[in-house]
């Protein structure tokens, strides 16, 4: 039987670096959900849909396939057959992926494609909502947080042309923040069978290996 772990939490938690390392360590595909979340938000920019209109998204979506694959421990997403991984990683598709993550359309077509990624290997899932709705039986939880100075820092630290200053990108975060626990439809939060990690003080590797302690004695006891 396979064995799945979710790891949620904020813009900027370490929760794609972390996760992706323990993947490698542990030899489990690791899929990083809000991936797919930027790659149909680059699909409605395309199609110049800038706003939250139910209909509107849906059809979209009816016309919409969406392709995960895994080119060793790269994730690639297909669009219509368009290869997007590079592409999703601007920001304003940051800044809108969170807009049409409210969408009920968009949540319900995801969540099958992120169950069926979880059942036949093992899987480590990074997202908001990954505990709490997509793999609600995951094998272990993970929250992952830091207080909003440090990510904002960790994220400024990561822009290579330095195009925001430190304050714009904390006030950026702190609006994702706001979308992300307030929307009515699979908001972030911590469910109570989750490992709560504040890596504000700790290095990536420490809380890989706290994460890799952690996997490794829920195995056991499987
Ligand atoms: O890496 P970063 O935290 O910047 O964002 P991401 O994980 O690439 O996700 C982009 C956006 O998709 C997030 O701000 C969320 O609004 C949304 N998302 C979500 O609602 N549920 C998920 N499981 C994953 C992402």
């Amino acid at each position: 039987m396979s064995f799945s772990v979710a790891i949620d939490g904020p813009a900027g938690s370490g929760k794609s670096t972390i996760t992706k390392k323990v993947a490698e360590d542990l030899k489990f595909n690791y899929v990083d959900t809000g991936a797919l979340y930027r790659s149909l938000t680059y699909n409605f920019l395309q199609n110049n849909l800038k706003k939250l209109e139910e209909e509107k998204i849906k059809n979209i979506l009816e016309k919409t396939k969406i392709k995960v694959l895994f080119d060793g421990s790269i994730q690639r997403q297909l669009i219509n057959g368009e290869d997007v991984t590079e592409k999703i990683r601007t920001k304003e598709i940051s800044k809108y992926a969170s807009l049409f993550a409210k969408s009920k359309n968009v949540r319900d077509y995801l969540i099958t494609i992120q169950r069926n990624l979880a059942k036949k290997e093992n899987v480590i899932m990074d997202g908001r909502d990954i505990g709490s709705v997509v793999l609600p039986n995951a094998d272990v939880k993970i929250f992952l947080t830091a207080s909003v100075d440090e990510r904002a820092k960790r994220r400024f630290n990561e822009l290579k042309e330095k195009s925001l200053s430190l304050e714009e990108i904390k006030e950026e975060i702190k609006k994702r923040d706001f979308q992300d626990k307030n929307r009515q439809i699979a908001p972030l939060k911590k469910t109570d069978d989750a490992i709560e990690i504040d890596s504000t003080f700790l290095t990536i590797k420490e809380v890989v290996d706290k994460i890799k302690n952690i996997i490794l004695k829920a195995k056991e006891v499987k």
